[in-house]
């Protein structure tokens, strides 16, 4: 199952990540580091691109060198709080579609309830990563995914900055197939659902709604 779980530990999100947890962090400086943190993880995410040659001139002489191969990339964001992970991955994936899922999670049940998708209609040519900074019980990334599936999409991947082991689980058992990148892998679930240490709630810290 670990397999396919891949937690950054460079030295720079790693000291990112700890002001994001930090309480004391505001909602500008908290968005903005986010948004530093995802675009050090699409560096990551998209080292298995395929390449291709092509010949160019330099000032000095014809030169075959690599660009990135045909396959196109979309990233699609959970809605609220992967929102704030989708300018950083643009920033090194400028032509990359944007595809959006709404889902929140109920916070009696836990479970995921839809309310948006609006997709790239080419998502079975596309390479896909998944972004939503939080891994906790998995219920919306699974449905997320699933959703990406229903409508065609084959090659996924999720992105996020804090998964919980009970959200890693949910999503290796549900869907076998997905790579899972995160920052870090913390302790445990609360009763709450909430992951533990974690950062508490992203949207609403990203949003100042609470
Ligand atoms: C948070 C988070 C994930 C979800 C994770 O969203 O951004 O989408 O919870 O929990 P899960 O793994 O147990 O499903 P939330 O429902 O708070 O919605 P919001 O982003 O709109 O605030
Ligand atoms: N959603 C969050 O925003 N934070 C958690 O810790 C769990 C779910």
């Amino acid at each position: 199952m670990m397999e396919k779980v891949f937690v950054f530990d460079h030295p720079l999100i790693q000291h990112k990540l700890t002001y994001i947890r930090d309480k004391n962090t505001g909602a500008k400086e908290f968005r903005e580091l986010v948004e530093e943190v995802s675009m050090l993880m699409a560096y990551e995410v998209t080292r298995n691109l395929p390449l291709e040659e092509v010949e160019i001139q330099t000032p000095l002489a014809k030169a075959k060198s690599k660009v990135i191969a045909g396959k196109k990339v979309g990233i699609v964001p959970i809605l609220r709080a992967g929102l704030g992970m989708v300018n950083g991955m643009l920033q090194l994936l400028p032509t990359a579609r944007v595809g959006h899922i709404g889902l929140y999670r109920d916070p009696d049940t836990l479970n995921p309830v839809d309310y948006y998708c609006k997709l790239p209609q080419d998502i079975e040519e596309r390479e896909l990563i998944i972004l939503d900074p939080m891994l906790a019980t998995g219920g919306s990334a699974s449905a997320a995914i699933s959703f990406i599936k229903e409508r065609g999409g084959k090659n996924i991947k999720l992105m996020c900055l804090i998964a919980a082991p009970e959200g890693i689980e949910r999503v290796c058992r549900d869907h076998p197939d997905v790579e899972i990148y995160t920052a870090a892998v913390d302790e445990k679930l609360n009763s709450h659902g909430y992951i533990v240490p974690g950062l508490g709630d992203a949207g609403d810290r990203m949003y100042g709604t609470k």
